[in-house]
């Protein structure tokens, strides 16, 4: 679906899209890029690795375990892309210096970068009293690995005067979903930080785009019973989101829902928490999250 977010592109990919691509076959502007794709292991960032792959890019693949990222890297090979791993731990800050300063010395500079490793937590307050942990590890894999990966490589993008990072944030930024405190304020840390770090780099031709996802069906949600019969996308509809940020490079890209609920949230918030407390209690904490299991 098309959504205000989307219109937010950059002049050159609007007359790409909107004029050029309609008299003339052209290819995508990832080709010939180097894309690195954190969280490529498995879930959206596979499957964005092999749509990016596709469209001419050379793939950075990037999650802590090996084994899985060598076998994406291996299947975008078989199938006539380029890519390479490598195997780091975003929570690590010498994991992530040490992968800035790897790739840097192989590649020069990353044209793109997709921040989409990530970690949620659906556990209410009520079971979260003694659990600071949850708190601290979503924003240590959530915030400071991404902003540290992307510190690490933004002067290089300054430098070439050419840059794109793409953050796989969540609609709960927009709705506040309650019993998602700890994984929705590190998203909204990570999503805040792109708005700023945007207006900084503006000059240098260096954008930020934030995608607010709804439900995909990946392994982070396979442990919460009560999204078993929720709509969700599949991995590869959550990739083709992630290509078109790459390619329009537009502010965000949103869900009609969560930008109806961005709007209500804005103008009438107490309302919003009255609906939000009643929705939410349909759907109480699982089971593993009240710690029975
Ligand atoms: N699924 C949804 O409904 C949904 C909705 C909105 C947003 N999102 C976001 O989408 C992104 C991808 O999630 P997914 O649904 O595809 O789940 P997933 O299949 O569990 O993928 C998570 C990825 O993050 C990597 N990762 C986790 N911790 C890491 C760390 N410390 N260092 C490096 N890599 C790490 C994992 O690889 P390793 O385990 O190999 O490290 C894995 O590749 C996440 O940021 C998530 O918050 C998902």
């Amino acid at each position: 679906m098309s959504l205000p977010g989307n219109l937010l592109i950059t002049p050159r990919a609007f007359v790409r899209r909107h004029v050029l691509s309609r008299v003339v076959d052209l290819p995508s502007p990832l080709a010939g890029r180097t894309v690195m794709i954190t969280g490529a292991s498995s879930g959206i960032g596979e499957a964005a690795a092999h749509a990016v792959a596709a469209r001419g890019a050379h793939v950075l693949l990037v999650a802590r375990r090996t084994d899985e990222l060598e076998r994406v890297r291996d299947e975008v090979v078989a199938a006539g892309g380029a890519a390479s791993a490598y195997p780091a731990d975003l929570t690590d800050g010498d994991s992530v210096d040490a992968l800035v300063a790897a790739v840097l010395a192989e590649h020069g500079s990353v044209d793109m970068l997709v921040n989409n490793a990530g970690r949620s937590i659906r556990r209410s307050l009520e079971y979260s009293y003694d659990r600071m942990h949850d708190f601290e590890r979503t924003m240590a894999v959530n915030y400071f690995g991404p902003v540290r990966l992307t510190l690490g490589l933004l002067p290089a993008m300054r430098a070439q005067k050419f840059g794109h990072v793409v953050n796989v944030v969540t609609w709960g930024v927009q709705i506040k979903a309650p019993r998602f405190a700890a994984y929705i304020a590190s998203k909204t840390a990570l999503d805040s930080f792109a708005r700023i770090a945007g207006r900084e780099a503006y000059a240098d031709n260096v954008t930020f785009t934030n995608i607010r996802l709804s439900l995909v069906r990946t392994g982070m949600i396979a442990a919460t019973d009560a999204y078993d019969r929720s709509p969700a996308r599949t991995p590869e509809q959550a990739a083709a989101w992630v290509v078109r940020a790459l390619e329009d490079r537009p502010l965000t890209i949103s869900t009609a829902v969560g930008s109806i609920a961005e709007v209500l949230n804005l103008v009438a918030p107490r309302l919003m928490d009255a609906v939000a407390w009643v929705g939410s209690s349909r759907f109480p904490d699982s089971s593993a999250a009240r710690g029975e299991r």
